[in-house]
């Protein structure tokens, strides 16, 4: 194979963004070949350019036009559409989440264990943000031992227009889950990327403390890592103008990334080295105050995506494999199960156990969503994160 023949399903916000570089030619070796959307409207412009189009992805998947899918409908689709892709031979790409629960990511996963001959990957542009990249390295070589972790995500506005712009979204039978599972599921990919999959977490979660919907859109979480580092990760969809703050405390510093600024406040001595060894009782390690730069990534979701072609052309390894999706999925399940059990509850989670509660919520869901026309050309602008 030279070339891949690309299929996107799903050509709202995301899936229209990716058709926009892959038909400008900025993937090499890959063509977009077919669409495939529910919503007949949405695959007019694509019918006009010559992009073979179809209302049932089903016909897509078994036409022979495409040999690699890109998943980019809501949620709950992300398994079955996923499954029957790999299932029919195609290589798959999938929106993160991968899955709307562990259970479903775990289902997706199996399946494509069973294609070890296909590549599978998920959507998870900022493991190429250099910011990222560097607050990895930062931790691998310079941190020390993990201490503790705060992340304040508050910065992801959105009106009530935004909820209502989507039958799907912020219900629990459309979505699966609120801030935590749509929003901030990048920042908890980063999160376990960054600092490993906690041990054991208690969320605290307000449902629709912010705007008329079901689902939570405001957190404040504790977790804890198996060697006793902490940490808290608070969220809302509802505070504006919110804030971006990323606090990583290592033995042998403090790490800042907030305002697109990263700092390195480096300890001269591994403090907890330092703590048993002087003799003042008030003393501190010596600190020198770093900025570390870093550029922003062009275009993230690009460079995933031609990470996703060579992986298939020439075997280049995946930047974020299919399966590394399931620890951002069960992050945002486990949060908000703690939060509805009102206890700690200990990772891995029990995938069952939520898959079961959350389709509680769904059978005793009462809302009506209203769903309005609104604009969405301003959606690029919540990616740099
Ligand atoms: N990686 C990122 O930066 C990023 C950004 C935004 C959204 N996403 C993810 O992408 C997914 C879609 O989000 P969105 O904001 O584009 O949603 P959206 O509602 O704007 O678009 C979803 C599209 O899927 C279509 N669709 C629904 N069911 C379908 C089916 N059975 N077959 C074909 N098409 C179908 C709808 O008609 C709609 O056009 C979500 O899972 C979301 O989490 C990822």
């Amino acid at each position: 194979m030279s070339k891949v023949r690309l299929g996107i399903v799903g050509l709202g916000n995301i899936g229209k963004f990716h058709t926009g570089y892959l038909l400008a030619g900025k993937i090499a070796r890959c063509e977009l070949t077919a669409v495939s959307d529910t919503h007949a409207p949405n695959l007019e412009p694509f019918a006009a350019q010559g992009v073979a189009t179809f209302s049932d992805c089903t016909e897509m998947i078994r036409s022979g036009k495409i040999n690699a899918l890109v998943v980019a409908t809501p949620h709950f689709l992300h398994t079955t559409l996923g499954i029957e892709a790999l299932r029919a031979g195609l290589h798959t790409m999938i929106e993160k989440p991968i899955s709307a629960h562990k259970a479903d990511a775990e289902r997706l996963c199996a399946v494509a264990r069973e294609h070890p001959g296909q590549v599978f990957a998920g959507m998870f542009q900022m493991r190429v943000e250099p910011r990222y990249l560097e607050i990895r390295r930062l931790l691998a070589e310079e941190l020390g031992r993990l201490v503790r972790v705060n992340w304040i995500i508050t910065d992801w506005f959105r009106t009530e227009a935004y909820y209502a712009s989507g039958g799907w979204r912020a219900t629990w039978k459309g979505e699966g889950g609120g801030v935590l599972l749509n929003q901030c599921l990048h920042q908890l990919d980063m999160l376990q990327w960054l600092c490993g999959q906690p041990a054991r977490v208690r969320g605290f979660c307000q449902l629709g403390q912010f705007h008329d919907i079901e689902v939570e859109d405001s957190v404040s979480c504790h977790l804890e890592w198996a060697n006793g580092a902490t940490g808290v990760f608070v969220s809302s969809t509802g505070e504006a103008p919110g804030t971006n703050r990323l606090e990583i405390i290592g033995t042998r510093g403090k790490l800042v990334l907030e305002n697109d600024r990263l700092t390195f406040a480096r300890n001269g001595a591994d403090m907890a080295e330092f703590s048993r060894t002087a003799t003042s009782g008030f003393t501190k390690p010596e600190v020198t105050h770093l900025e570390i730069p870093f550029e922003s990534a062009a275009n993230p979701h690009a460079t995933l995506m031609q990470n996703f072609v060579d992986a298939i052309l020439d075997g280049t390894p995946l930047i974020a494999p299919g399966h590394e999706g399931l620890g951002s999925v069960e992050l945002a399940n486990v949060l908000l199960y703690s939060s509805l059990l009102q206890q700690t509850v200990e990772l891995p989670m029990d995938g069952a156990a939520w898959e079961a509660k959350l389709n509680e919520l769904i059978a005793g869901s009462t809302r009506e969503k209203k769903v309005v026309k609104v604009q969405t050309d301003d959606f690029t602008a919540s990616f740099r994160k």
